[in-house]
């Protein structure tokens, strides 16, 4: 299909509503393992896989294997998105003569494979590849296996014939999520080194002790290591994967079981049980609340920009914030789009192209051919006509489309028709020109009024807070509705970018505890409210939880 970064996102979101749309319709199901898979998913189908939603017998296709079968509503949710049938169909998930089943059955047009009995998706697979290497035919088999199935011994005996049979033509996704249905996986059978103690879920954050690709190896694969819930990571390992030729290539894929609901992350409890119905809507606004941080380089070394791009890789930064000025829109100059193509290389983090520049539209070609993944333009220096052409060309080059509005500025008129469609709008909280300037205080305002009438106007985009955003101000940016947060002085400026960027999660974290609280109060009160905190039972989250909605005044 070969989505953009921001479409891809869009729908990876969208699946997980729909696994818990269907699970908590049906009271039964498998959250926990899709929710793990979700961006694998979301990038096998939305960037790689070949197929046709309207004829899923075509001849030509790729196939996709979801070897770990129970995982059924993160395939069928994703088949809904992809438009195999309406998204209204999850809601029949496993009852009886429904065609989604609790395990992906083939009476389910487009599903490949009866998962269900675990170990032999790889197996299937490597039949499929060979098959169609017989036939003379391009197609790619991709296959979503768990680590707990890895218990099988036909794994390892599917992992010898794929390296003595040279399949290429297939890729095995190993989704490591370290849970299984009875508990972590490295008690059960290690695939790791074994690990002892009561902090294993502490542990294996450790990425000295995973072992798992080393196995892989030994077996002859091609072994690509990423963060599987990183889009960027799993794209560009899906590509460099199918790249290599004469022997197969695993990802292991280091993923969370539940990622995305904090409850229900890194708990074996969410293997297999559905959520609660009452709960939904917290926990679609808790979906609805990822954020994202965006280190500006401009705040650390203009003449060693690379090695502030290796911090903000090092950091673990979500996006490149790229400031560029052309002395013209603003006083300053700071590099442009050949600096751009030179960074490039260097990372796979998506690149946030914001342009202070005069009339960008004679310019925007250079920035998408640089690699920008998202252009943010000025609406300042556009009108109606030059946007539309920015947008469309912007567009057709799946790149995100920004437009960015100056303190003393509002979304125009002509802005209307493109909000719809727009990946991100920067309200900028200092007048734009440099870093290091102190947060304009009543963009707060400015930003929940916006975002009221956006969302009015079917904005789907992510508002971005840029200027001035520091460890005090970042909760509050995050309560007006703000979603991307840059740090210039307060990220790049200090010296461990990671621990900061850490710092920065966390504040916003507990600004979005807070909310969802608050939101279920406004449901349940005390009772949903208590019911919702009893939910996070892994780490310290309950702790603060409860001290959070006493100082609500909830309990
Ligand atoms: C301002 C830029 C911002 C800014 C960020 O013109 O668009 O990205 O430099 O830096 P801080 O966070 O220091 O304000
Ligand atoms: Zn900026």
């Amino acid at each position: 299909m070969g989505l953009n970064y921001y479409q891809i996102k869009k729908n990876v979101l969208q699946a997980r509503k729909l696994v818990i749309r269907g699970t908590s319709i049906a009271g039964s199901g498998h959250p926990g393992g899709s929710f793990s898979m979700a961006e694998i998913m979301g990038c096998i189908f939305y960037n790689h896989l070949k197929f046709d939603p309207k004829n899923p017998e075509w001849e030509d296709r790729d196939k996709l294997i979801l070897s770990k079968g129970h995982a059924s509503p993160g395939l069928f949710s994703n088949m809904a998105v992809a438009g195999y049938f309406e998204e209204s169909q999850l809601d029949t998930l496993r009852q009886f003569g429904s065609k989604l089943q609790g395990h992906p059955d083939l009476k389910c047009p487009g599903v490949e494979f009866c998962g269900g009995s675990l170990g032999i998706g790889l197996s299937y697979s490597i039949g499929n590849a060979l098959a169609a290497k017989l036939d003379q035919k391009d197609t790619h088999i991709f296959t979503v296996m768990g680590d707990g199935e890895s218990d099988e011994g036909q794994v390892w005996e599917a992992a010898m014939t794929a390296a003595k049979y040279n399949v290429d033509n297939l890729t095995l996704i190993l989704d490591r999520n370290f849970i299984q249905q009875d508990s972590y996986t490295e008690k059960i059978m290690p695939l790791d080194e074994s690990l002892d103690g009561d902090e294993l879920s502490e542990m294996w954050k450790d990425a000295s002790r995973w072992k798992t690709g080393d196995k892989w190896r030994s077996f002859g694969w091609n072994v690509i290591e990423v963060d599987g819930h990183r889009i960027e990571q799993i794209s560009d390992a899906l590509n460099r994967a199918k790249s290599v030729k004469g022997m197969p290539s695993i990802i292991i894929a280091r993923t969370i079981k539940g990622k995305a609901v904090e409850h229900m992350e890194d708990n074996p409890q969410w293997h297999g049980k559905a959520p609660h119905p009452t709960l939904v809507p917290v926990i679609n606004e808790e979906l609805d609340s990822q954020f994202m941080i965006a280190p500006s380089i401009i705040a650390g070394d203009m003449t060693n920009l690379k090695n502030e791009v290796k911090r903000c890789d090092d950091g673990r930064a979500d996006y490149i914030h790229l400031d560029v000025m052309d002395g013209q829109f603003v006083p300053n100059s700071t590099f442009d789009h050949t600096k751009i193509k030179e960074l490039r290389p260097l990372t796979v983090i998506p690149f946030d192209t914001h342009l202070m520049i005069n009339e960008p539209v004679r310019q925007i070609q250079n920035y998408i051919d640089a690699g920008s993944d998202i252009v943010t333009v000025h609406a300042e220096v556009c009108d109606e006509s030059s946007f539309g052409e920015i947008h469309d060309l912007l567009k057709s080059n799946k790149v995100g489309v920004g437009l960015a509005i100056n303190p003393d500025t509002s979304m125009p008129d002509w802005s209307k028709k493109f909000i719809s469609s727009l990946d991100q709008i920067i309200v900028m909280s200092v007048v734009p020109g440099k870093s290091g300037q102190k947060y304009i205080e009543n963009t707060h305002e400015k930003t929940k009024n916006l975002m009221i009438n956006l969302k009015e106007n079917g904005f789907a985009g992510y508002i971005e807070a840029d200027g001035g955003v520091t460890l005090d101000n970042i909760g509050q940016c995050f309560a007006d509705g703000a979603r991307v947060f840059v740090g210039g002085s307060a990220i790049i400026g200090q010296t461990d970018v990671r621990l900061v960027i850490r710092e920065f999660r966390n504040q916003v974290l507990r600004t979005r505890r807070k909310l969802l609280i608050q939101k279920a109060n406004e449901l349940g009160g005390t009772e949903l409210v208590n019911k919702w905190i009893d939910l996070h039972v892994i780490g310290k989250k309950k702790d603060e939880l409860q001290q959070i909605a006493t100082e609500l005044g909830f309990q």
